[in-house]
């Protein structure tokens, strides 16, 4: 299918210049002057358009992500999950639907450098036969907060200080001090995996419980894990610094060379799946998305793979306008009660209107491959030519009527309306297991980021020592070692 079969084919096909109004223009070099040095006339409708549209050429940028590289490509099913949903995509080994993949950073602005220390986003759209699927993760498995109320005091926390504009660890320490629940997310932004090698050896995640459903209508809870199959690589500091000194895009130009010569970046998609039923048997929340779920217990199980053999041919319309949007689950695969995830069905809609505007759903990029059609329609810079006469439902005189209903999870929900604090929280245990997980060299320097950014003048003893005693609980002799080096007695 053509993805801009609803470009003007007038606008692009013209061997002479013309205005956006398609008349000629017949000098693009010279201003029309009185003279030949000036004064410069208003009526020179040519440059004034032009500069009125460069003066326009920028969007406001991600709030968060900004900085991003997508690619395209197909997504195969290679295991047979047809017992666990209905969704079309997923229906048999063999199937295939094409992808577009957006990987990013999340803290700084569009042209920041690509090297520097920060979760990325790790975000998928698939283009399948009931309608878009995104699964908008990072690669991390876990994320620092749990309640969406956190969202943007986190955010404004890691991006840089208003006055200065400069990222500061202070700012970050001192709110995360609050927020014993970030540990976890913690241990992974400051391991080696804080800056991957590029975006090809990097893992990525869905990061919440997500729910998939068969045709009866039988729930399963699951978490989805993509494995790069060229492995998992990451820079330390030193490869970093020498790295982004000498190119701020290299995981994009990474991305783009690698499939450019062949060498298709490919990753296996795996999903851990627990039974609802079982939900109560875990020391933490399964729904907690500062949370994974161990591997011994609930195994990864293989499910497809994912090609990228395609770049993009524009910029701007491929990455730039693309749009991801939790909320857009197909037939088969539903949300959880996930209170993060919950949020994020209203959010990014929400920033994508005033991103993109209101018709943001009609860019080729965005709008789904398959039918469709709904009453949604006109606004600023709608584009969708409609001939319809009936513009409402129900209505005698328009054939359109309901899809086939699909199952959703018929879970009853019931709780006395409230602001809460999840009971389960337990904020250290998984810290403290990733920390001893490691060899010693990574754990060391884990360590000395830590007493590094700990020793930032601007932490003051209080902070320090919440910290420690963060580390602490999730493991002694990491506390430990961290409060002799800072020279901090630890409380705990
Ligand atoms: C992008 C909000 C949590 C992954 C965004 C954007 C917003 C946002 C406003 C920009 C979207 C755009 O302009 O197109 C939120 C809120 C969250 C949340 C309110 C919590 C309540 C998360 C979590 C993850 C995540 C937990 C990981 C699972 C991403 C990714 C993108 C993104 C990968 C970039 C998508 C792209 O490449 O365009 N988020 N976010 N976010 N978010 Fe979140």
């Amino acid at each position: 299918m053509d993805p801009y079969k609803h470009r003007p084919s007038s606008a692009f096909n013209s061997p002479f210049w013309t205005t956006s109004s398609g008349a000629p223009v017949w000098d693009n070099n010279s201003s029309l002057t009185v003279g030949t040095r000036g004064p410069v006339l208003l009526e020179d409708y040519h440059l004034v358009e032009k500069l009125a549209n460069f003066d326009r050429e920028r969007i406001p940028e991600r709030v968060v992500h900004a900085r991003g590289a997508s690619a395209k490509g197909f997504f195969e099913v290679t295991h047979d999950i047809s017992n666990l949903t209905c969704a079309d995509f997923l229906r048999a080994p063999g199937v295939q639907t094409p992808v577009i993949v957006r990987f990013s950073t999340v803290v700084h602005e569009r042209g920041s450098p690509e090297t520097l220390r920060d979760i990325r986003g790790f975000a998928v759209k698939f283009y399948t036969r009931e309608g878009n699927f995104d699964l908008v993760g990072n690669n991390t498995p876990v994320f620092f907060v749990r309640d969406a109320m956190k969202f943007p005091d986190s955010i404004h926390a890691l991006k840089p200080n208003p006055k200065t504009h400069i990222q500061e660890y202070w700012r970050i320490l001192d709110f995360f001090s609050y927020h014993p629940e970030s540990l976890l997310t913690f241990a992974f932004f400051l391991d080696d995996v804080g800056i991957p090698q590029d975006y090809r050896h990097m893992e990525g995640f869905g990061v919440h419980a997500y729910t998939l459903i068969d045709k009866a209508g039988k729930a399963h809870y699951v978490k989805f894990h993509w494995k790069p199959t060229c492995g998992v690589k990451n820079l330390l500091e030193e490869e970093a610094i020498k790295v982004g000194g000498s190119n701020h895009s290299h995981a994009t130009q990474d991305l783009y060379d690698s499939i450019a010569a062949g060498n298709y970046p490919e990753w296996r998609l795996f999903i851990q799946i627990m039974d609802p039923d079982h939900e109560d048997r875990f020391d933490f929340d399964p729904l907690d998305v500062s949370k994974i779920w161990p591997e011994d217990i609930l195994p990864l199980q293989p499910v497809g793979r994912l090609v990228l053999n395609k770049n993009i041919d524009n910029y701007f319309a491929e990455t730039e306008q693309l749009a991801f949007n939790p909320a857009f689950v197909v037939p088969g695969i539903y949300y959880t009660e996930d209170k993060l995830l919950q949020t994020r069905i209203f959010a990014y809609g929400d920033t994508q209107r005033h991103r993109l505007g209101p018709n943001y759903m009609q860019l080729p990029v965005n709008a789904p491959k398959c039918a469709h059609h709904n009453n949604h329609y006109d606004g600023f810079m709608n584009f969708m030519h409609r001939d319809e006469e009936v513009d409402y439902f129900p209505s005698r005189f328009d054939p359109v009527r309901h899809a086939a209903r699909h199952p959703i999870p018929s879970t009853v929900l019931r709780g006395k309306r409230d602001r809460c604090v999840i009971p389960k929280e337990n904020n250290f245990k998984q810290a403290g297991e990733r920390y001893r997980s490691w060899a010693p060299d990574r754990q060391e320097r884990f360590i000395c980021r830590w007493v590094d950014i700990l020793s930032d003048a601007r932490v003051t003893h209080e902070i320090r020592s919440i910290w420690i005693s963060y580390w602490s609980q999730a493991d002694k002799s990491l506390g430990q070692k961290m409060a002799t080096r800072l020279n901090v007695r630890p409380t705990m």
